[in-house]
């Protein structure tokens, strides 16, 4: 298991559609467990195959324990996700581990349906509704080149652009 460095806006790879995964290899679970690890570390509650590096279609989420130490999911791995079916709206203050820092309100469907294959190669499909749906959706963009800052608009877009200027400069 590794810790792997985490790519930062505004690196390229975080724009790519990145490629879907034929064959869970080898080398894609290693990719998986250490993405896992990478995120746990962070910490983080999910992890996209872009922001280490990998234009793959994967993302790992586990949202970790609430107040009362309850665990609130389990480690859970992506592989060629789909939302197939969404409903709802929700805003919640959103960060990204590729973009430091800046946490913002997006508003976002809050009920998803999303079908996917496991690390062990099995399709599965997940109802998720609240924090998860919203994980589940700011994961999946990431694999369609799309990061949350991008639905800001008008005076908010403004008030980051400074923010993300001072990371377009250090790239
Ligand atoms: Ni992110």
């Amino acid at each position: 298991m590794a810790i792997l460095p985490i790519i930062k806006y505004p690196k390229e790879i975080l724009r790519k559609t990145a490629e879907p995964i034929s064959e869970i290899s080898e080398e894609i679970v290693t990719l998986a467990t250490n993405m896992a690890e990478t995120m746990y570390d962070a910490p983080g509650i999910g992890l996209a195959a872009p922001q280490v590096g990998v234009s793959k279609r994967l993302f790992v989420i586990d949202l970790g324990k609430d107040e009362n130490e309850e665990k609130k999911s389990e480690l859970l791995t992506f592989i060629n996700p789909q939302i197939i079916e969404s409903r709802g709206k929700m805003k919640y203050e959103e960060g990204c581990l590729s973009i430091p820092e800046i946490r913002e309100y997006v508003e976002r469907p809050s009920w998803v349906k999303v079908k996917a294959l496991s690390i062990s190669g099995q399709e599965f499909e997940l109802e998720a509704e609240g924090l998860l749906a919203i994980c589940i959706q700011h994961e999946l963009d990431h694999l369609n080149g799309v990061l949350f800052i991008d639905y800001l608009k008008g005076l908010k877009k403004k008030l980051i652009a400074k923010k993300l200027m001072a990371f377009e400069n250090i790239k």
